[in-house]
């Protein structure tokens, strides 16, 4: 079964009655010597994904900004840096990422936000970021007073909203004029010819995010139309924008069964290509979950294996401050035992230790037998795992690992109790 999932997922079984693989590296060992719940990243995989959108937008000037959100951790952005990513940010603390693993690709790096702050955009300003894609007429009005401050020119995009649907979960779907995101595209003509008069401030370009996990090219299609419509009339006004920012949002399969990425990635990309029309500027996108979902897993002991009325509870040292995908968006992540054992699959929930019914994994799902002890992976974690982590329950947060062929990083070391309890006074 695994096996036909190698082409979307960087775990296998080398062979029957192995251990699940990631790369020359046994998840088993892994556990081993870095303990359980464990981040395992694959950084192949992400390189190999960074190259599908290279390849497939390779006739047009063009720049992948990995969104950071997706999956922050250093030694990854380091990673896209050395590969030529630029990346999408949204918090000055995403600035410091950027800035700590790979300086040198500030100019490269958009600022996306609702809510950016003074303090966030000087920091953005001094450090040279590329543009700040803006999504309130006020936030334009702040721009420009600390552009001017600065005598720092801004280049921005303006962040529209082009009212387009995107079928995803309705917490991550923005595209729509009832959310809170980005300028209602009819209003942004006028914004550019007032901003264009502005000496601190540079129209660079247009931006558009319409959702997350969308799974069809369809809409992204329909969105960049829009866009392209408005660039021409800006270019009527005398205003030639030089990038056309067509976020984030390229969706992956979680579901077990084959998923062809390039295919994907190229029907993406001429959807967008095609909506583009005549414009001869540059196309920045904004991926995140593309490119790291599927190159990680969640490695979770079992710790005990219960029973309730009809119901079977697998119960995993890893739980929903580790992961909160499930309990969140009712997310669906493919748990496999990472040594199979022989035997018939049970319908059980796999949950985690956290005081809270929403703590779960799976809810009545046929998973191959496991016992107390035994190792899972949850796949398909790479994106939104870590960074929407806490230390609810008072939990360190899981190390990470990154493993390139046979090589094994420690990207970050599990936290101490020390760590939890170092900001606070008795
Ligand atoms: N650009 C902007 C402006 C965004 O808001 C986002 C994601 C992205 C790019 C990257 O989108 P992606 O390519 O990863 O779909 N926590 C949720 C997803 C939230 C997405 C937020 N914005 C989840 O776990 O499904």
């Amino acid at each position: 079964m695994i096996k036909q999932e190698t082409s979307s997922r960087p775990f296998f079984y080398p062979q029957p009655g192995a251990a699940l693989h990631c790369g020359g590296v046994s998840l088993e060992s892994m556990a081993r010597r870095f303990d359980t719940p464990l981040y395992v990243y694959s950084a192949d995989q992400i390189v190999e994904r960074l190259r599908l959108f290279e390849q497939a937008l390779a006739g047009r000037e063009h720049l992948v900004c990995y969104s950071v959100k997706a999956n922050s951790a250093l030694a990854i952005l380091k990673l896209l840096a050395e590969n030529g990513a630029g990346f999408d940010i949204v918090s000055g603390g995403e600035l410091e990422r950027v800035l700590a693993a790979a300086p040198e690709a500030v100019g490269r790096v958009v600022f996306s936000g609702v809510g950016k702050t003074a303090a966030e955009i000087d920091l953005a300003l001094k450090a040279g970021i590329l543009a700040f894609n803006v999504e309130s007429e006020a936030e334009l009005k702040l721009l420009a007073a600390r552009a001017r401050k600065h005598t720092i020119r801004a280049r921005f995009a303006l962040r529209v909203n082009p009212d387009v649907f995107a079928e995803t979960h309705p917490y991550i779907s923005t595209g729509l004029r009832e959310h809170k995101f980005g300028i209602d595209i009819r209003r942004a003509l006028g914004i550019y010819k007032s901003a264009a008069k502005e000496r601190w401030l540079e129209p660079h370009g247009v931006s558009v995010h319409i959702g997350s996990q969308i799974r069809s090219a369809e809409p992204f299609g329909a969105a960049i139309e829009r866009v392209s419509k408005l660039v021409r009339q800006l270019r009527r006004e005398g205003i030639e924008l030089q990038t056309v920012n067509a976020g984030g949002g390229l969706g992956v399969d979680y579901h077990a069964g084959a998923f062809d990425a390039a295919a994907k990635v190229e029907e993406y990309a001429a959807a967008i290509e095609d909506a583009l029309g005549d414009f001869e500027g540059r196309l920045l996108i904004e991926p995140g979950r593309f490119l790291v979902a599927q190159a990680g897993a969640l490695v979770a002991r079992v710790l005990y294996v219960k029973r309730n009325g009809k119901k079977t509870f697998v119960i995993t040292d890893a739980a929903m401050n580790d992961l909160i995908r499930p309990a969140l968006y009712q997310a669906w992540h493919e748990i496999v035992p990472v040594r199979p054992r022989a035997g018939k699959a049970r319908v059980v929930d796999v949950v985690g230790p956290i005081c809270e019914t929403g703590d779960f994994f799976a809810r009545d799902r046929k998973l191959a037998p496991v016992l107390p002890g035994d190792l899972v992976a949850l796949l398909d974690a790479g994106a939104y795992g870590m960074t929407q982590s806490s230390n609810y329950n008072t939990r360190p947060r899981p190390a990470e690992v990154l493993i390139e062929g046979k090589k094994v990083r420690l990207i970050r070391r599990r936290e101490t109790m020390a760590d939890l309890l170092a900001p606070e006074v008795v």
